[in-house]
């Protein structure tokens, strides 16, 4: 169960055991990794912030097996989320509602308001299945982190973060790779609060999407820190010209620079020396989202001083991926000075 593949009927009934215990399993979702408890049982989500570090007035995620039970974790369902529910469930798509009153406040912390997510990915979908089965009817599941860091898209990473004494239910490489797009459709209309790769559009398309005002309250999410997502290395994004630049320069000094770049920025690096790692930036925006995580592991791996990332296309489908990178950059290396 620990390291080997787990997606058996034996180790769904072992990890339904165990959070029905009040313990803790992690598993693999589409997305990334998530670190999940049952979301009926407050003592048990407690013992999710205690494991990750993480600040308690933070919400959490309940995954669920099916938008019926949408109606148990949510006070009302707007025309909106039953929409957006039916568009995009199972898959990458949080949507936050008014809350049931019986939702514990470890789980919303302490707002009024809790987010579902119905996910796509086969193993999670036995786990919640099975869960729901054994009368467990959402697992609350942040990413599978220690808070601030990068999220985990393999059983590697998720053992990097936690040792090995966690449950992990090993469902391969996450297809997504970056967190579900969450939108926040407790207000009446929709709002995105953070972008996935159901892109903008895509949620405009289905239902009226709200543009935030300045004024407008925005609820507490942690993926909206400004800095998150972040390698402990220093990590720079740069148009194409400047990236060179900065390579040359760091590299002449004698910095170690480890860098992610089309082919065609990366050929004016050749022969550069002080190159810890290139990395060619996939051309297409889900192939670049099912990378990134591994990847920014990888580089900050690398003993590289500076890590240097060509700042991606300005498109919709990019979006997601510039506010990953973006948060990345402006959490990395907080021990050491930038390049
Ligand atoms: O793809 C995902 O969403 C992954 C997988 C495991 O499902 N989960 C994930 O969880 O990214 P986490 O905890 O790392 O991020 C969850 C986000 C946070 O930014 C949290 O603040 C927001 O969801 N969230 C949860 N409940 C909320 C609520 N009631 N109001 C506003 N934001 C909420
Ligand atoms: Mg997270």
């Amino acid at each position: 169960m620990n390291s080997a593949a787990a997606s058996c009927p034996d180790d769904i009934a072992a990890a339904v055991d165990r959070l029905r215990a009040g313990g803790l399993v992690a598993f693999a979702t589409e997305t990334v990794y998530g670190l999940g408890a049952d979301a009926g049982n407050a003592a048990a989500v407690r013992g999710i912030f205690a494991a990750k570090g993480r600040p308690a007035d933070h919400p959490l995620i309940v995954h669920i097996a099916d938008s019926a039970d949408m109606a148990h974790w949510a006070a009302e369902l707007p025309s909106a989320a039953i929409a957006l529910a039916s568009a995009f469930w199972p898959g990458p798509l949080t949507l936050i509602l008014r809350r049931a009153a019986h939702v514990a406040d470890a789980v919303t912390g302490g707002q009024d308001t809790v987010g579902l997510r119905c996910p796509s990915h086969p193993l999670a979908r036995q786990l919640l299945a099975a869960c729901r089965a054994a009368g467990i009817l959402g697992v609350a599941a942040p990413s599978a982190n220690r808070f601030g860091r990068v999220s985990p898209t393999t059983v590697a990473h998720v053992r990097a973060e936690f040792g090995d004494d966690l449950m992990i239910l090993d469902g391969g490489p996450c297809a997504v790779g970056i967190e579900s797009t969450i939108v926040d459709v407790s207000g009446g209309g929709a709002r995105v609060l953070r972008p996935g790769m159901i892109a903008a559009g895509a949620i405009a398309a289905c239902v009226s999407v709200a543009t935030p005002h300045a004024t407008d309250v925005m609820p507490r999410v942690p993926g909206a820190l400004a800095s998150h997502y972040a390698p402990s290395t220093p990590l720079v994004l740069l148009g194409e010209a400047e990236l060179v630049r900065r390579a040359v320069t760091l590299t002449r000094s004698g910095k170690r620079v480890a860098v992610v770049a089309t082919p065609a920025t990366l050929r004016q690096l050749t022969g550069l020396p002080h190159l810890a790692a290139m990395r060619s930036a996939a051309h297409e925006p889900a192939d670049y989202a099912r990378e990134l995580y591994a990847a920014l592991r990888e580089l900050d791996a690398s003993e590289a001083d500076a890590i240097l990332i060509e700042t991606p296309p300005a498109a919709d489908d990019w979006e997601a991926i510039r506010d990953r990178l973006a948060r990345a950059a402006a959490g990395a290396g907080r021990h050491t000075d930038p390049p």
